[in-house]
This record gives structure tokens, sequence and C-alpha cells, in this order.
């Protein structure tokens, strides 16, 4: 029997990228530095050296690459907003040029029949606010909304959904405990402090639309479901810490109001004291929720991992993507139907979902072949649609990425394109993925079907 994949009328099919990851140009026109730029030029912190100076050059290109996404179809455009571009100094003086350049990418793509989606704060923290503590400050959630209010003001009217942070769990992991992502820091104590502070400026941020935007706004948060092990109490403890630290610590107080118990457990005399009138501003209406799904995570108990005491299980029984992530389909489905469980019936959109692979060298006029990649499209779409069956409110699927391009601290060398992307030329080579992407589009999912 066939099994058929037609996605509802409405789906909104997408791709997404982030303005330090692609743009390039990064002081171009009056732009003050973010803290993306001061990490990527700090000796020892980017894989090969690389850094973000020129990356996809879209500052310059970004037209052509609205091309590229009418070639495939598309009927939206993620992309986010680099901060700095438009308040060099986070606060205060805005910079006319950098606003600009925004305002003629939304052009661009409404003119392409594109519907741009866009994200506020993807971790490009412009570098003065750092200076003045960045998100330990309390301060940073007036900062956030006085920025956010701007690009309502300028974009609303041509802009109709807005998020207000790209998985702030990264910020905070990568940023404030384990160092190996902007600002560099480690510390169990600024963690929960910064995590804390995103929420803040989240909820001032959604605060800030009711007052100017008239379309949807929301937040996207990365979601990666924890399985134990074994059903032992210690391995289902640490699953329960995992799951707390890393898909709780932020929708919980998005959404419910409250932080989840096991955070206390994680963080020990670190946790601290959180204002109870806090949560009044964290939790905020929102029209909908992105969620960025890439891998799971078995988990097991581990004294000596800190500060979780848990650890994951490699499972050598599937692939691995170059970052090393297990290929794992189903965990789509848990993610979609676990976060409806504990979050209710909130619109839902994939903001990211794809995967790096080596890809073999382009041959002029050729599509390249990337039957990996591929194969996780495929399988993450039918997924997807598996979710919509069992009853999850899943509005539309952005495919990350519309581009190979800087993987943060990683650097250029895990491609997760659709479009493959020649650093040392910008020539733009379209994938097989790019291919069934665009068949998928045009087909409403029935390119998907399968026997
Ligand atoms: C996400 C992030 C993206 C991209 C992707 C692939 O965590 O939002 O910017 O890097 O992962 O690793």
């Amino acid at each position: 029997m066939t099994r058929r994949y037609r996605f509802p009328d409405g789906f909104l099919w997408g791709a997404a990228t982030s303005a330090y990851q692609i743009e390039g140009s990064p002081l171009a026109d009056g732009a003050g530095p973010s803290i993306w730029q001061r990490f990527a030029h700090t000796p020892g912190m980017m894989a090969n050296g690389d850094h973000g100076n020129v990356a996809c050059d879209h500052y310059h290109r970004y037209k052509d690459d609205v091309q590229l996404m009418r070639a495939l179809g598309l009927q939206s455009y993620r992309f986010s907003v680099n901060w700095a571009r438009v308040l060099p100094e986070g606060t205060g003086r805005v910079n006319p040029k950098g606003l600009d350049f925004y305002s003629r990418l939304v052009d661009e793509l409404l003119e392409n029949g594109i519907t741009p989606n866009a994200t506020l704060f993807h971790w490009d923290l412009p570098a003065a606010l750092d200076d003045r503590g960045g998100w330990l400050n309390r301060d940073s959630a007036h900062w956030f909304a006085e920025y956010a209010a701007i690009m309502f003001k300028a974009l609303d009217d041509r802009v109709p959904y807005w998020s207000t942070l790209n998985e702030p769990w990264v910020v905070v992991d990568g940023g404030y405990l384990n160092g190996t992502l902007a600002p560099g820091h480690r510390s169990p104590f600024e963690a929960p402090i910064a995590a804390h502070n995103l929420m803040r400026a989240s909820g001032a941020g959604i605060q800030a639309y009711r007052a100017h935007g008239k379309h949807a706004i929301g937040v996207v948060f990365n979601i990666e479901p924890k399985y134990p092990a074994s059903d032992s109490a210690e391995d289902l403890a640490a699953t329960r810490r995992a799951n707390a630290y890393m898909n709780q610590q932020f929708a919980d107080p998005a959404l419910l109001g409250s932080y989840p118990a096991e955070l206390v457990e994680v963080y020990g005399d670190a946790w601290p004291d959180f204002p109870p009138d806090d949560f009044r501003l964290t939790k905020q209406p929102v029209d909908f929720v992105g969620l960025n799904y890439y891998t799971r995570a078995v988990v097991r108990h581990d004294a000596n991992a800190f500060p979780l005491r848990a650890a994951p299980v490699p499972q050598p029984q599937h692939t691995r993507t170059e970052t090393g992530w297990e290929v794992y389909e189903q965990g789509l489905v848990d993610m979609l139907t676990g976060f409806r469980e504990r979050y209710g019936d909130i619109p839902l959109y994939i903001t990211e979902n794809g995967s790096a692979f080596y890809d073999p060298p382009t041959v002029e006029g050729e599509l390249l072949q990337d039957p990996l990649r591929v194969d996780y499209l495929r399988k993450h779409l039918q997924a997807a649609h598996r979710a919509i069956e069992a009853g999850v409110d899943l509005r539309g699927y952005y495919a990350w990425s519309l581009l190979d391009n800087l993987e943060w601290s990683l650097g250029y060398a895990k491609r997760f394109g659709l479009y493959h992307v020649d650093f040392a030329t910008q020539k733009r080579t379209p994938k097989a993925t790019a291919k069934l992407y665009a068949g998928v589009i045009a087909s409403h999912g029935e390119a998907l079907d399968a026997s």
C-alpha cells in the first residue's frame, strides 16, 4: 500500500538562515560589532580560523539569493536581523543604512511572492551591550524591547511573522556555561541568570509587539527529545534533568510562567532566587511557537558530567551527520506531540531542520548529489506529516538552511545548505536535496508518497 503525504492546504513551506552566518560585511555602512564578530576574531575560538567577514556575501547578493528561493518555490523565508546593524551601540542611535538593508530584503521577498519571517535575535548581541554585562544585566530586557519596537515600526507593515529569540538554550549552554560560543563564558552561576534575562527580554519584546504590531509573534526553541538508556531510577532521573535543562528551561517560563523543579538539582548552589513578578513578564501570550529539530539523545546517569550528571549514549545503529548528530526522524514526531501535551494547542512551525554531510566537488551545470541529506529531508518531512496526522497543529516547515554557511565555531566545513556555496567564488549550486524539496513544495508533499 502506498502511504500518502499530502500536507494541509495553507501549510507554509520555507527555508531559514541567520544574519551572522550568511550576510558578511558585518561592519558595513555604520554597523557596530556584535559579540560574534568579536568571538570569531579571537584566536583559537573558531575552527580553521574561519569568521563571518564575507560568509555568503548575502549582504550584497541578497537579490540573487531571493531568486534561488524562488527557483525552489519557497513560500516563506526565515532570516534574522543583526541588531548591531540597526543600533550600532545596541540602544539609542539608529543607523538608517542598517535598517534599510532589511527593508530592501523584505521588499525583494515580497516582490517575488515570498513571505518574510523575521527573527530579532539569532545570537549576535551588539558588542556594546556585552560591555554592559550582556544577558547578565537585567536591563537587557529593556534594551531588547527598544530594539524590537524599532523593527516593528519599520517593518511590521510588510513582515507578518516575527520571533523574539532563536534557541536561547544554545546561547546559554554554549555562551555562558561551556564557553564554546560567543561570548565564551564558562560559569554555572552565570548560565541561569543569562537564561532568565533572555526570557524576560523575549517577554518584553512580545509586549512591545502588542503595542506596535498587527500580525503574529512567537519565539523559537530547539528541542532535542531525551530518552532514557535504561529504566533504572538513576537513568530516568538523569533523563528528566537533561530534558528540563534543554527542553523546558526556556519554554516553561515563556508558556507556563515557572521553571521545572529539576533545574534546582541541575544547578545546585548556583540556582538563584528569581523575583516571582518576573514570570508575569516572561509569560506573554504567543501567536505561535517555532521549534528547531535536528536530533535526539539517549541519556544515562554520569556522576562526572557537570552540572547535569547525565551523559548521551551514542546509538551506532543509526547514521550520524558530520556534526555527530544521530539521524532519528521519530524524534521529530515525539517532539511535536510531546510539546502539545505539555503546553497545549499552540500553532507550531518547524523553524529549522536539516543536516550537515560531506558534499562531493561540484560539476559545472550539474546538480550536486547529496544522497544522505536527501534521505534526511525525506524522512523528516514524512515524520512531520505523521505528527499532523496525530493531531499536532503544525502550520509550516523551514529547511535549515537555504545556503551552506558559517556553522558558528565549527566554521564553513559543516554544510547544511539546499544550495552548495563555493566560498572562494561565491558560486551557488543546487543540491539534489533542493530538487527534492522543490518537488515536495510543488506537490503539497505528494512527492514524498512511498510504498
Ligand atoms: C541551530 C542554529 C542554526 C544552525 C543550526 C545547525 O542550532 O539555530 O543557526 O547553526 O543549528 O547547527
